[in-house]
């Protein structure tokens, strides 16, 4: 597994993990390159083998204490081997080193599987959106995590983990 920062070159590999990821709300194409290039973005990509397997973006505008886990997603044939939670932490230890104290998301309720990985992390439901995805009239959990509280349990091994760029 090879954690580096995405690139434009990246998008298709991206957006067909993402359509298969995401089959009824997958962000479009446009959608997906903005991300890629915004400044206050910051993109990963988990490859396997050469291909990329895995993405992760992070939104945390300079400046700003708090930051929002934009997107994450494994191939299905690579989950549940630590991929995902490897890609969430490089996420978290980005965002700490921007000084960001708190980050947020939001899950489908009908994602048990994801909202436990958050939940794992220390992330904490802090509201719930009603019908916020469509087409399929799912609510969208709202999470928080202290960033600072995460950033002083882990252990120094985790937090040298880089990302290569
Ligand atoms: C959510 C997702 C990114 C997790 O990635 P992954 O590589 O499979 O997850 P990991 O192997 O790192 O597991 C991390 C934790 O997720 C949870 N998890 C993973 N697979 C699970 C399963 N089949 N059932 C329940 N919980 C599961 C567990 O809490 C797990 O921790 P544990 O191994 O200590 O039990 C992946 O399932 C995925 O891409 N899903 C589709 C896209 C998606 O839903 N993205 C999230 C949008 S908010």
């Amino acid at each position: 597994m090879t954690v580096r920062a995405a690139v434009p070159a990246d998008l298709d590999a991206i957006m067909a993990l993402e359509r298969a990821s995401f089959p009824t709300d997958a962000w479009s194409d446009a959608m997906m390159r903005e991300e890629l290039a915004s400044p206050h973005g910051w993109y990963i990509v988990d490859e396997v083998a050469g291909r990329v397997a895995g993405y992760a973006g992070l939104r945390a505008a300079r400046g700003a204490k708090d930051a929002d886990v934009q997107t994450i997603a494994i191939a299905e044939a690579s989950r549940g081997r630590g991929r995902g939670r490897a890609l969430l932490r490089a996420l978290l230890t980005e965002a700490a080193r921007r000084g960001v104290n708190e980050v947020f998301l939001e899950v489908r309720a009908d994602n048990p599987v994801a909202q436990s990985l958050y939940a794992s992390e220390g992330f904490h439901e802090v509201g719930r959106r009603p019908r916020y995805y469509q087409p399929d009239d799912v609510d969208a959990v709202v999470m928080k995590l202290d960033l600072r509280g995460w950033s002083a349990a882990q252990t120094p091994s985790a937090e040298d983990a880089g990302v290569c760029t």
